[in-house]
């Protein structure tokens, strides 16, 4: 068995994370009517880290392990981790706008694929699963649950469909700290039937769906983004979650985002 570090948060630390994600999802309803054709990801990045700083906050991603920008923005191909710079959001493009806010110490962390004005038929089913699969596997969660059972969900729910799901990024637990234990693979793997998903744990559920192949392709030139191998789509949805005593709670809901159910 693996040695691994998980906080259990008490109710004092549950209240700093629940005030941190409500933050970072006004954050995302701030946003997400910004998010348009026309408009360049430099510039959703620069209105999100002035929104940030104009309520006294921090923004997470800058300066990270030297990631240069306030948000990732991962177009079409790109996975995970792009890097807004002068590119223009065009009709038909899919982008994953991805917010992690410190708030007095603690961290939010979520993300939304969005559809720029009209897309394909492709793209629009592939979003739809993906979020699909992100409650499926919320819906999985109650006190004591195994991590493997978030894998089984969204593995049930995209194979069907012929997508694959990324294997090298995962879910994290989150806290005080950004990336920590436990790892959520968004697959089944044999470490995580043994792990289990306390009251007071806090992590986060954040799959990324590829239309195609599995592969990614790490960008040598920036050292952040994160593609699809074949160049096909990808997207991805997440939240921050905490574990109670009485079940989930999805510490990072928005009030005017997709809900659970929602037709893309
Ligand atoms: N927000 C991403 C996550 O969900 C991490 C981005 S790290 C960055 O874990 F450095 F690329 F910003
Ligand atoms: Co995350
Ligand atoms: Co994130």
């Amino acid at each position: 068995m693996q040695k691994r570090n998980i906080p259990l948060l008490n109710e004092e630390q549950r209240e700093l994370m629940r005030a941190a994600a409500r933050f970072n999802s006004q954050l995302m309803d701030f946003i997400r009517p910004q998010v348009v054709a026309g408009v360049t990801t430099g510039a959703i990045d620069r209105l999100v880290a002035e929104y940030t700083r104009d309520h006294g906050h921090t923004p997470a991603c800058l300066g990270y392990h030297g990631f240069p920008k306030t948000i990732c923005t991962s177009i079409n191909d790109v996975i995970c981790h792009g890097i807004p710079d002068n590119t223009v959001l065009t009709e038909g493009d899919i982008v994953n706008v991805d917010l992690t806010t410190i708030v007095n110490g603690w961290y939010g962390d979520q993300s939304e694929t969005i559809m720029i004005g009209n897309v394909s038929d492709a793209a629009r089913h592939l979003v739809q699963v993906t979020f699909d699969s992100l409650y499926a596997a919320i819906n999985t969660l109650r006190p004591g649950s195994k991590v493997i059972e978030i894998g089984r969900a969204i593995a049930k729910t995209v194979r069907p469909h012929g997508f694959s799901i990324v294997r090298d990024y995962q879910g994290h637990g989150i806290g005080r700290v950004f990336h920590q234990d436990p790892g959520i693979p968004h697959y089944p793997t044999p470490g995580a039937r043994f792990q289990i998903l306390r009251p007071g744990v806090c992590f986060t559920i954040e799959p990324m769906i590829n239309q195609g192949r599995v592969e990614t392709v790490l960008d040598s030139s920036d050292g952040w983004t994160v593609r699809t191998k074949d160049g096909k789509l990808s997207a991805q949805f997440e939240h921050t979650i905490l574990m109670t005593e009485d079940g989930p709670e999805i510490l990072t809901w928005t009030e005017h985002g997709p809900q659970e159910g929602h037709r893309f």
